[in-house]
C-alpha cells in the first residue's frame, strides 16, 4: 500500500455494525461510514429509533438495516448478528457504544442503579464482542469500543460509569491479546465532552455548566461528533492497520485536566429523579 493512499478511506462493500448506533456519537460514526460507502447495521433497544436511523443512513445512498436488540440480552444479540450477516456478509468493522448514564452519588445509587449501568456498558460490551466474534471477517476486521474519560479519571457522582468504562478499556486490551493472531484489531476511543449529545446533556444540563465544561477543555471548545467519527474511520482503515489494544482519547486534552466537579449538576439531577 502507498502509505498516503487516500483510497484507504473507501469502505464500499464493507459491513459496519454499530451497537447503540441509533443516536448521538454512535449514529454519527454510522453516518460517516455510510458516506464512505459502507453497508450499515445499527442496533439499539428502540425499534422506532433504529428504523429511523436506518432510513437516514439509506438516504445517504447506501444499504442499511436497523434491528431492535438490548445488549443485556445475549439471545437478542445472537439473532441480530445472524440477521445482519445473512444480509450483508461478515462484519468488517464493529463499533460497540451502547451506554447509559445519570449523575448520582454512590450513596444515592441503589444496587440496581449501579448494576444497570454496569450491565449496559460493561457486560453489554462483552456480550457484543463475544457474540460478534463468530461473525467478524478474519483476518482483517476491526472492533472499536466507545469508552469515556471516567475509565481512568475517578469522578464523583459517576461510580457506575467509572467502574464500567474502566472494565471496557481492560476488555479492549485483553481481547487485543486474545484476537490479534486471528487478524482482529480492537481499540477504545475515549471521547471528550461532545456537543449536542444525550451524554453531555446529562452531565452539563444548563448553559452555564456547558460553558464551564467547554472552557475547561485545553483546546477551548466542545468536541464535535465528527471529531470522533474521523478517528473511527482512521482506526478501521488500512492507516490504522498496526494499531490494536490502544486507548485513544479524542478530547481536546480534557483528560489531562483531572476530576470534574459535578456537584451542582448532580443536585439538579437528584431533584429531577426524586
Ligand atoms: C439514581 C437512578 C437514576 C438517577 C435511574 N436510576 N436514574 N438512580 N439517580 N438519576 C435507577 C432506577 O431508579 C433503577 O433503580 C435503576 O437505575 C434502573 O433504572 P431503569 O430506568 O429501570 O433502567 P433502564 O430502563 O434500563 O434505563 C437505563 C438508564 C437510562 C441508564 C437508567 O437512563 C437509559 O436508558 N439511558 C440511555 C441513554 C443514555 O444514558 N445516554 C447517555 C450515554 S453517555 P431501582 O433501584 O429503583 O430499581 C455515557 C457517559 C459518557 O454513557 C460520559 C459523557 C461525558
Ligand atoms: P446516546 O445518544 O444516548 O447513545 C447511546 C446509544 O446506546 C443509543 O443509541 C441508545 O439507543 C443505545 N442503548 C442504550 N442502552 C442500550 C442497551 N441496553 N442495548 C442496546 N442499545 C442501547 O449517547 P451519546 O452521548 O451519543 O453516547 C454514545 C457513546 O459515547 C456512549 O458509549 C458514551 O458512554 C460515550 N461517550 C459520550 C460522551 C459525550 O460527550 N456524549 C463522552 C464520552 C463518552 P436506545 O435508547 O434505543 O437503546
Amino acid at each position: 500500500m502507498n502509505t498516503m493512499d487516500f483510497s484507504a478511506f473507501d469502505f464500499s462493500n464493507r459491513h459496519v455494525f454499530v451497537a447503540g448506533g441509533s443516536s448521538g456519537i454512535n449514529f454519527g460514526i454510522a453516518q460517516a461510514f455510510a458516506r464512505a460507502g459502507a453497508k450499515l447495521t445499527v442496533i439499539s433497544r428502540s425499534a422506532d429509533k433504529v428504523a429511523s436511523a436506518a432510513r437516514q443512513l439509506e438516504a445517504l445512498g447506501t444499504q442499511a438495516l436497523g434491528l431492535s436488540a438490548d445488549v443485556r440480552q445475549p439471545q437478542a444479540l445472537e439473532q441480530a448478528f445472524a440477521t445482519a450477516t445473512e444480509r450483508f456478509g461478515p462484519i468488517d468493522v464493529l463499533v460497540s457504544g451502547a451506554a447509559g448514564n445519570f449523575l448520582a452519588s454512590a450513596l444515592d445509587m441503589s444496587p440496581n442503579a449501579f448494576k444497570t449501568v454496569v450491565d449496559i456498558d460493561l457486560l453489554g460490551s462483552f456480550n457484543v464482542a463475544r457474540i460478534a466474534h463468530a461473525h467478524l471477517r478474519k483476518p482483517g476486521s476491526c472492533v472499536i469500543q466507545i469508552s469515556a474519560g471516567q475509565a481512568f479519571i475517578p469522578t464523583p457522582f459517576q461510580a457506575h460509569v467509572c467502574a464500567a468504562k474502566a472494565g471496557v478499556d481492560m476488555l479492549t486490551q485483553v481481547l487485543a491479546l486474545e484476537w490479534g493472531a486471528q487478524g482482529v484489531r480492537i481499540n477504545s476511543i475515549v471521547p471528550g465532552p461532545i456537543a449536542d449529545t444525550e451524554g453531555l446533556k446529562r452531565l452539563a444540563p444548563t448553559g452555564d455548566t456547558l460553558d464551564a465544561m467547554a472552557n475547561r477543555v485545553p483546546l477551548k471548545r466542545l468536541g464535535r461528533i465528527d471529531d470522533i467519527a474521523r478517528m473511527a474511520l482512521l482506526l478501521a482503515s488500512d492507516w490504522g492497520s498496526y494499531i490494536t489494544g490502544a486507548i485513544i482519547p479524542v478530547d481536546g486534552g480534557f483528560a489531562l485536566t483531572g476530576p470534574r466537579d459535578f456537584t451542582a449538576a448532580a443536585a439538579a439531577s437528584k431533584r429531577a429523579h426524586a
